[in-house]
């Protein structure tokens, strides 16, 4: 999809289709005051009659309002006045380019992005009306042999800004939305791919793949270099699987050469069975999910690439099927990880923390600012904060602080969970430094208990996105979570937003 920006009165657009809102109890947004002026009350006598009444999620398309230059007019359902919020703005943008794309039209003009919204500029609103709008165009249809050829896609989205003197503000927004969600995309395409396209060298060739587009320092170990750094717990998921695991690593240098990189790590269990402790049949293809993690930081790293960021970032992916096999890790098994500690693997199924664990040391050579690791880690998670907050840990407050506010600032929230020593006690093991699950109760913390014990020489966060990275149901699919936390994160950290 193709954007532009513009200010100007809707009337006079020569457009496709012309979008204005239209709050709850009759009130006409400015915009469709306008053209309700233009054509002589056609809009007012429209909603007077009751055709549309304003409630969120309605919206009426009219054909050739007297008066004005654009083929069509989109009247789209706000809600109250009073009550409406960020939130509320992104709905209308997604069900804008939704009702849009059940039209003939090719191109249209949105004035919703100019409505004001309470706490947020206009840098805001461009920023998250071309999230909004990518996001709910998307679709994933690569393996449908079948195309649907009535279907005339939306090409061109003009956003309109209220005054002249905000169009540069506004562009620096817009290129950085399209950015934002083009890792999203990218992401979200990872994430719905099949697991047996989607495996550990797959994901080693997304990355050569960006390394080569935007001149990334790429390095791609295999089985045999981590046998030589010790990487016992990784490698103890990996022997299960056919496919061989990857640890990849990309290095974005957008910063002095003197400031040390933030580093995200994404878990890239490209399929989880659970190991020797399979999981039950139902639902378990939802498993090729289980490398949201590792899609959201390539998704992030190709979004920072293509803002050009001033910062330096380092991503790593430790990548690997869980699978059962002759020659899996038993549950019992002890493990060294790379860190030196020992493990007892009681349960293969809690495999996650076992490849992020050495992923976490590995960090250590590059003398990170601060480590964020991203995860499907734990039902547990789900069952705390359903699919509306990703879970988030971290041994520094003002760390999950900062992340708390990306995450309420870019509408995808996370919540804050606590690592006291008390859920620490959880893990131990008669046997081995420590095991590597935490008992029936808060499985969660248990699990984050484990990734801090890896993640003490640097300031650290942990985010579990087993309930947010992707959707189930008749929306099923890969949601992109957390990349818009992550990048507004970055963003600020790189002060392109205060
Ligand atoms: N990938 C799963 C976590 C998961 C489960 C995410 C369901 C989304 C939905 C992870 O590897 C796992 O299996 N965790 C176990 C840990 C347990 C064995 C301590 C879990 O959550 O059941
Ligand atoms: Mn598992
Ligand atoms: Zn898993």
């Amino acid at each position: 999809m193709e954007f532009s920006i513009k200010s100007g009165s809707p009337e006079k657009q020569r457009s496709g289709c012309v979008v204005v809102g239209i709050f709850e109890n009759r009130r006409l947004t400015l915009p469709a005051e306008l053209l309700d002026n233009a054509s002589s009350g056609f809009v007012s006598e429209i909603v007077r009659r009751g055709d549309m009444n304003g409630k969120s999620g309605t919206s009426l398309l009219l054909h050739n309002v007297p008066g004005t230059s654009s083929e069509r007019v989109l009247l789209v359902g706000l809600g109250k006045e009073k009550d409406f919020r960020e939130k509320d703005f992104c709905a209308a943008i997604r069900l804008s380019v939704k009702a849009l794309a059940e039209t003939g039209t090719q191109d249209a003009t949105l004035f919703i992005t100019e409505l004001a919204v309470r706490k947020r500029d206009t840098a805001w609103r461009i920023r998250q009306s071309a999230i909004a709008a990518i996001d709910a165009s998307y679709r994933f249809d690569h393996y449908k042999t079948k195309q649907d050829e009535l279907r005339r896609p939306l090409r061109k989205l003009t956003l309109i800004v209220e005054r002249r003197n905000e169009l540069s503000i506004a562009e620096e927004a817009l290129q950085q939305g399209i950015a934002i969600a083009e890792g999203c995309t990218l992401a979200r395409d990872l994430g719905n791919l099949p697991p047996n396209i989607c495996h550990p060298e797959y994901l080693a060739q997304q990355a050569r793949e960006l390394a080569t587009e935007f001149k990334l320092e790429c390095e791609i170990l295999e089985r045999a270099d981590m046998e030589k750094l010790g990487m016992n717990a990784l490698l103890a998921v990996a022997r299960g699987a056919h496919q061989p695991p990857k640890l990849v690593v990309l290095h974005y240098k957008g910063g002095k050469n003197s400031a040390k990189p933030v580093v995200l790590i994404g878990k890239g269990v490209t399929f989880d069975t659970g190991g020797i402790s399979l999981k039950p049949a139902a639902e378990m293809d939802e498993m090729k999910y289980d490398m949201c993690g590792a899609a959201a930081v390539l998704g992030t790293m190709k979004a920072v690439a293509r803002m050009a960021l001033p910062i330096n970032l380092t991503i790593i992916v430790p990548a690997t099927e869980n699978m059962p096999d002759g020659n899996a890790t038993r549950p019992g098994d002890i493990v060294e990880s790379m860190s030196g500690q020992t493990i007892e693997i009681l349960n293969t199924d809690a495999e996650g923390r076992l490849i992020l664990c050495d992923a976490l040391t590995y960090a250590e050579r590059f003398q990170p600012e601060r480590v964020i690791d991203v995860a499907t880690l734990t039902g547990a998670c789900v069952v705390a904060l359903g699919h509306v907050a990703s879970g988030l840990f971290a041994n520094k407050d003002g760390l999950a602080r900062d992340l708390i506010e990306a995450g309420e600032e870019s509408g995808d929230r996370a919540w804050h969970m606590p690592l006291w020593d008390e859920y620490q006690e959880l893990l131990k093991s008669p046997f081995a430094d420590m095991g590597n699950i935490g008992g029936r109760w808060g499985g969660a913390i248990t699990a984050a208990c484990f990734l801090s014990r890896f993640s003490k020489k640097f300031d650290w966060a942990h985010i579990d996105i087993a309930g947010t990275a992707w959707k189930s149901g008749a929306d099923k699919g890969a949601t992109g979570r957390p990349i818009p936390l992550l990048t507004h994160y970055l963003l600020q950290h790189a002060g392109k937003i205060d």
